[in-house]
C-alpha cells in the first residue's frame, strides 16, 4: 500500500477562465512532490467531472462521495487542490460541495469565497475594513440607467466590468458617454450584474498572502505596468506586454504598510490557502481593488514569482498549501 497522499487536482471549470485553469493546472502537475503525492486530475465543466490524466483515458467521478472507480478500486481523495478560476471554483459552490463529502481543500472556504468573488460585497467588507475603495454603481438586468448621471455619479474615465468574473474578461475602460452602452452590454455577457466603477489613478500593486504551519506569510509584492491601457486580458497573457517587477520599488514605510494591510486584511476576510490582493497605491495611499481566493499558478503568473522570490521553490509551496489544507 502506498502512503502518499492521493490528491484530486480539479481544473477546467465553467467560466472565460477555462484555458487559465489548464495552465494553472499544468504547473501545479509539474512541480508538484511526487514522493508525497499522487496527484489525479480532475477535469469539471458543467455536469460533467472526469478524471482526465491525459487524451487516452476519460473516467467519471463519482459525484455521491466524490471518488473514483480506477482499476476496479475505489480511490477516495485526501484532498482537493482547486486550480479552478472563476464558478465553481473561485465563488464557493466546488466548496460547499467538498465540504459535505468530507474532503478538504486548498482554497478559502464557501462563505468568504462567495464573498469575494462577489467585487460589489467585497468592496463593502473592505470599507469597514477602512480601506480606501473606488465609488461603485451596481446594475442589474432591468436597471433602468442614464450614461450622463453614471459619468457625474463616478466621473470619466471610469472602469464598467462583471461584477463575478476575472482574467479582465468583459471589462472596459470608459472614457466618453458614448462608451457606456457598448461597455455595459459587454459586461452583461459575462454575468447578471455590472459594475461601473470610478477610475482609480495610481500604480498597480499584487500582493500574494498564504498561511503556512499556521502561521500568515505575505509574499514579496509586485508592481504591474502594463503595456496597454490596463491590465486586460492581452496585457495579462501576452508575455510581454506588462512588466510584473518583483518586488515592487517602493518605499520601506510602503512595503511596511502593504504586508500590514495584507496580513490583516486575510485575516479579516477569513481566508485560507494562497490568495492575491490587489492594489492600487496613489501618492502614497492605497486602495483596495480585489482579491482573488484562485489566483492563477502558471509559471509566468504573479503568486509563482513571488513565491519564488521569497525563496520559495514551486514544489515546497505546493507542498505548504497543500499540507496546510490538511491540517488538523
Ligand atoms: N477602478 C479601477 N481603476 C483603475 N483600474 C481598474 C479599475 N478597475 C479595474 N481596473 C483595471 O482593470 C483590471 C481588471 O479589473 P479587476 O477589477 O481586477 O477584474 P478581474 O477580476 O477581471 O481581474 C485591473 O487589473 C486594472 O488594471
Ligand atoms: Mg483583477
Amino acid at each position: 500500500m502506498s502512503s502518499k497522499l492521493k490528491i484530486a487536482l480539479l481544473m477546467g471549470g465553467d467560466s472565460g477562465e477555462y484555458e487559465v485553469s489548464i495552465a494553472s493546472a499544468s504547473v501545479v502537475r509539474k512541480f508538484v512532490d511526487r514522493k508525497r503525492f499522487i496527484l489525479y486530475p480532475v477535469l469539471i465543466r458543467d455536469r460533467e467531472w472526469y478524471y482526465k490524466p491525459d487524451d487516452s483515458l476519460t473516467l467519471p467521478i463519482d459525484k455521491n462521495d466524490f471518488s473514483l472507480l480506477l482499476d476496479g478500486k475505489k480511490i477516495v481523495f485526501d484532498c482537493a487542490f482547486i486550480a479552478i478560476h472563476g464558478t465553481p471554483g473561485e465563488d464557493g459552490k466546488l466548496q460547499g460541495y467538498l465540504e459535505m463529502a468530507g474532503v478538504p481543500y486548498t482554497t478559502c472556504d464557501l462563505t468568504t469565497s462567495a464573498i469575494t468573488f462577489n467585487k460589489y460585497f467585497c468592496n463593502d467588507l473592505a470599507i469597514q475594513y477602512k480601506m480606501n475603495v473606488a465609488k461603485t454603481l451596481m446594475l442589474r438586468p432591468h436597471d433602468m440607467w442614464d450614461s450622463s448621471e453614471l459619468a457625474d455619479s463616478v466621473g470619466l474615465p471610469c472602469f464598467v466590468k462583471p461584477n463575478k468574473a476575472g482574467s479582465s474578461v468583459g471589462v472596459t475602460k470608459v472614457y466618453k458617454i458614448e462608451g457606456f452602452e457598448p461597455a455595459i452590454k459587454s459586461a452583461f455577457a459575462e454575468g447578471d450584474e455590472v459594475l461601473v466603477q470610478q477610475y482609480i489613478k495610481g500604480r498597480e500593486m499584487a500582493c500574494g498572502v498564504l498561511r503556512t504551519n499556521g502561521k500568515i506569510r505575505v509574499l514579496p509584492v509586485t508592481e504591474i505596468i502594463s503595456k496597454k491601457d490596463f491590465f486586460d486580458y492581452e496585457a495579462k497573457y501576452t508575455s510581454g506586454m506588462a512588466d510584473e517587477i518583483t518586488p515592487a520599488h517602493i518605499t520601506p514605510d510602503e512595503e511596511s504598510e502593504c504586508n500590514r494591510m495584507t496580513a490583516e486584511l486575510y485575516q479579516k476576510f477569513n481566508c485560507k490557502g494562497v490568495v492575491r490582493f490587489d492594489y492600487f497605491l496613489s501618492q502614497g495611499k492605497w486602495w483596495f481593488l480585489e482579491v482573488n481566493t484562485v489566483p492563477g499558478f502558471s509559471e509566468g503568473s504573479i503568486v509563482p514569482k513571488q513565491a519564488l522570490a521569497a525563496g520559495i521553490g514551486l514544489k515546497e509551496f505546493f507542498g505548504m498549501l497543500l499540507d496546510e489544507a490538511m491540517r488538523k
